[in-house]
């Protein structure tokens, strides 16, 4: 078995390479599938979303981050781990500490609208955080919604935001429709390529319903996330074909030699260029329509020499502008779907936001969220270093 030890992305030559490191940052293996949610099975402590929260706002004050400011990040990090996304929660905030530690993120930074109308705002994060410059403009987006029908707000001068849905619910507990998307690193080679040119550029829409929960679409449009390519490799299991292609470009199953993912979709065969479509799609609305960087002028992931300047667009859509009974037509069409003839009696069809809803409830019951081994390990190492309170686990 492979050990503990965490990985990193580091990139030698413009590749990408999936290689041991010993920074604090851990690697996660959680028991989640696609379709398949449950509360990650380690022998660890259940840690409360509050002391999560406590942790992560402990640590990014640490580094020199106001406290409204790290709250708006610790909400974000402990929302995505309470989703089951532990790849974008409390495994990611060294990375946020060192982009503010290294000086390329500003951590007072207060994002300024460059030019607006009554639909539509163009916005400067300035640098800050993406938590703080992305809860901007939603909030814009939310608020021109309820004004005009609909609020657009795309960004540029922004930094890593974390999981698109955060900010897509949040006009979903307003009765709008939310979308957001980002642009990100480059990691996708486009169909015919050998060389990544697109990041993982996630998109969000999140749409309320007569039902409580509503529909969440939270998705990179690359074929998987970089995680799901480390966690094949932890178990030493080969990659599925269609996820990664070798560096000369060619599909691999073999997790070692995985250099750059495919676009959703997997090969041209497969028709993964409707995936790398929708990347393009992605950035068009950020790095293109925002005025930051974009595609390969993205500096590459975990490089803290120069600032990321991402770009992100949102927006937010009254449903009362259009056909009336929005919400129970959405209910309607989601019974539909989650009552269709199932394969297997034991799997449930499921609408997008599921997952993660089994996920919350596993840990609603629990109290807490549990962390593996090795991301136990890096708290404690950050706690050390800076001086923090270490994570309390749940009586
Ligand atoms: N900020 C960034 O740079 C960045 C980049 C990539 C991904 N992300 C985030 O990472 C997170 C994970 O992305 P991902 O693509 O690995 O997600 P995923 O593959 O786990 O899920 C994608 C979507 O599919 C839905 N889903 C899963 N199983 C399903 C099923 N059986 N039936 C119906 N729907 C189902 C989920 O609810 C989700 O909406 C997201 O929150 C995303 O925003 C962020």
């Amino acid at each position: 078995m492979m050990s503990t030890s965490t990985f990193r992305i580091t990139l030698q030559n413009n590749l990408q390479r999936l290689v041991p490191s010993s920074s604090t940052s851990s690697a996660i293996l959680f028991n989640r599938t696609m379709s398949n949610t449950t509360l990650i099975n380690a022998d660890t402590p259940i840690i409360s979303l509050d002391e999560v929260k406590r942790f992560i706002v402990d640590c990014m004050k640490a580094v020199g981050t106001p406290e409204n400011h790290a709250s708006e990040l610790a909400e974000l990090l402990a929302d995505a781990d309470y989703r089951g996304h532990y790849s974008h929660g409390m495994n990611r905030l060294d990375i946020y500490m060192n982009d503010i530690k290294s000086g390329v993120c500003d951590p007072n930074a207060v994002p300024t609208i460059l030019k607006e109308n009554d639909c539509t705002a163009w916005v400067d994060g300035c640098n800050g955080i993406g938590a703080v410059v992305s809860n901007f403009c939603m909030k814009l987006a939310i608020k021109k919604a309820k004004q005009s029908g609909i609020g657009w707000v795309t960004c540029k001068g922004s930094n890593h935001f974390g999981i698109a849905g955060h900010y897509t619910m949040q006009a979903q507990r307003e009765g709008l429709l939310g979308f957001a998307c980002t642009n990100t690193s480059p990691f996708m080679a486009p169909t015919r390529a050998k060389q990544p040119a697109l990041g993982t550029n996630p998109i969000s829409l999140a749409v309320p319903s007569s039902g409580k929960e509503g529909m969440v679409l939270d998705m990179a449009t690359t074929a998987v996330a970089v995680g799901k390519i480390e966690i094949q490799r932890r178990k030493e299991a080969p990659l599925p074909l269609g996820w990664a292609m070798d560096e000369n470009g060619q599909e691999t199953s073999d997790p070692n030699k995985a250099r750059f993912l495919y676009p959703l979709g997997g090969t041209e065969m497969n028709s993964g260029y409707k995936g790398y479509g929708l990347g393009i799609l992605v950035e068009v609305f950020c790095g293109i329509l925002g005025g930051g960087q974009f595609a390969t002028n993205i500096r590459k992931w975990g490089d803290t020499t120069k600032t990321a300047n991402l770009g992100h667009s949102f927006f937010a859509l009254n449903p009362n502008c259009f056909a009336s009974d929005f919400e129970s037509r959405m209910q309607n069409l989601s019974d539909i779907l989650r009552n269709c003839q199932r394969v297997n009696p034991n799997e449930p069809v499921l609408i997008p936001g599921d997952p993660e809803i089994m996920h919350m409830a596993a840990v609603d019951k629990a109290g807490g969220v549990r962390y593996l081994q090795n991301q136990m390990e890096s708290c404690k190492t950050l706690a050390a270093t800076y001086n923090v309170t270490p994570l309390k686990p749940k009586d």
